[in-house]
């Protein structure tokens, strides 16, 4: 009879079925197992099965069921004894490999230092252009035409177009950005990189990087700037940093001075590193020359302002005690991998 036959057939079948791994186990269960499986079809024909048969019938094909199961069973728990197995080939309890990380760069670790210091005290973040035109860099910012700054020894000209442009020898042409674009009050903070045709050495480079600070409001006093650097000084060097001002020359200040934080290094006693002075120059600053204000559209009548530009690799210099600026852009990981602590 067909149905014996198709039984016969289909026991054959499960009992021949090689089942080696997690995709053949499934096809197996789809088989003969699923939703759609092979014995249901049987079933159906159960019911064309002469009476007297029925019983065997049914039997057997239940018995077909429990083969399938049992095989089944039995092929999904050698599976998985094969993968645990696989599992016990690695040693758990072996002390992971160390994770090498990178480190950040120390100027940039200064910088978002920086930031964040003046960051709290509600200064914002503004950047420029690094190559700029001669009004940004230095017309706007007072410097008279024959002004020896402009000279070819320090500014790196280029041809742009028909336009003489210059990379910019200062952040202070983001001060200029600054005003020109936005009504006072006005607190920002410039980071970025400047260039100066300067012979390489320890002490000089060709680019290095600046700060610039820019605060312009009503009322504003010099009082107020020497608070806000000393604020500066105390996160940056520690509670124990004093400041001193000594008074100085820049076109676009008046009064401008130069800051000294007392000596990281023997604080304020005297040691080589401050040449027994006690004080290290950290910036340059003042209140912003009426002339600029104007020149970038502000009422120097109304208005009044501080700034003030430090270098980040000077700030650097003092917090880390690098002694010689090209470390900074020689990339030699010796040097770089010293700041994987640092932030
Ligand atoms: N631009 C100056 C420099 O590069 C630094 C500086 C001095 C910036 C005084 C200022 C300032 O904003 O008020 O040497």
């Amino acid at each position: 009879m067909d149905l014996k036959q198709l039984i016969t057939e289909i026991e054959q079948e499960i009992a021949a079925a090689e089942i080696k791994g997690q995709e053949q186990l499934e096809a197996f269960r789809i088989a003969y197992l699923g939703s759609k499986n092979k014995l249901k079809d049987l079933y159906k024909e159960l019911k064309s099965v002469p009476n007297e048969l029925k019983k065997e019938v049914g039997q057997a094909i239940n018995a077909l069921k429990t083969l399938a199961e049992d095989k089944f069973n039995e092929a999904a728990e050698a599976n998985s004894k094969k993968s645990s197995g696989n599992l016990s080939k690695f040693d758990l309890s072996r002390p992971a490999e160390e994770i090498e990380i990178g480190a950040r760069h120390p100027l940039a670790v200064v910088r978002n230092e920086i930031i964040e210091i003046f960051s709290r005290i509600g200064f914002s973040v503004s950047e420029g252009p690094e190559i700029e035109d001669d009004w940004h860099n230095f017309s706007a910012l007072n410097f008279p035409p024959e002004h020896p700054a402009r000279d070819m020894q320090d500014t790196f000209f280029i041809q742009k177009g028909d336009d003489e442009m210059a990379l910019r020898t200062h952040t202070s042409s983001v001060q200029v950005r600054v005003m020109e674009g936005e009504e006072p009050p006005i607190r920002t903070i410039s980071p970025g990189r400047v260039y100066r045709n300067e012979a390489i050495s320890a002490r000089a480079h060709c680019f290095f990087h600046q700060v610039e600070g820019l605060y312009i409001d009503t009322d504003v006093s010099f009082a107020d700037l020497k608070q806000t650097l000393l604020y500066f000084a105390k996160e940056m060097f520690g509670e124990k940093a004093e400041i001193r001002l000594r008074p100085s020359y820049f076109p676009f200040t008046e009064p401008s001075a130069e800051v000294d934080v007392s000596c990281t290094i023997c604080n304020g006693d005297g040691c080589n590193v401050c040449k027994y002075t006690g004080f290290l120059e950290i910036l340059g600053c003042g209140m912003v020359d009426p002339n600029v204000l104007e020149a970038c559209g502000i009422d120097s009548k109304k208005y009044a302002g501080f700034a003030f530009g430090m270098g980040v690799e000077r700030i650097a210099q003092l917090k880390y005690r690098v002694n010689d600026l090209r470390l900074y852009s020689e990339n030699d990981v010796r040097f770089l991998e010293q700041f994987k602590s640092a932030y």
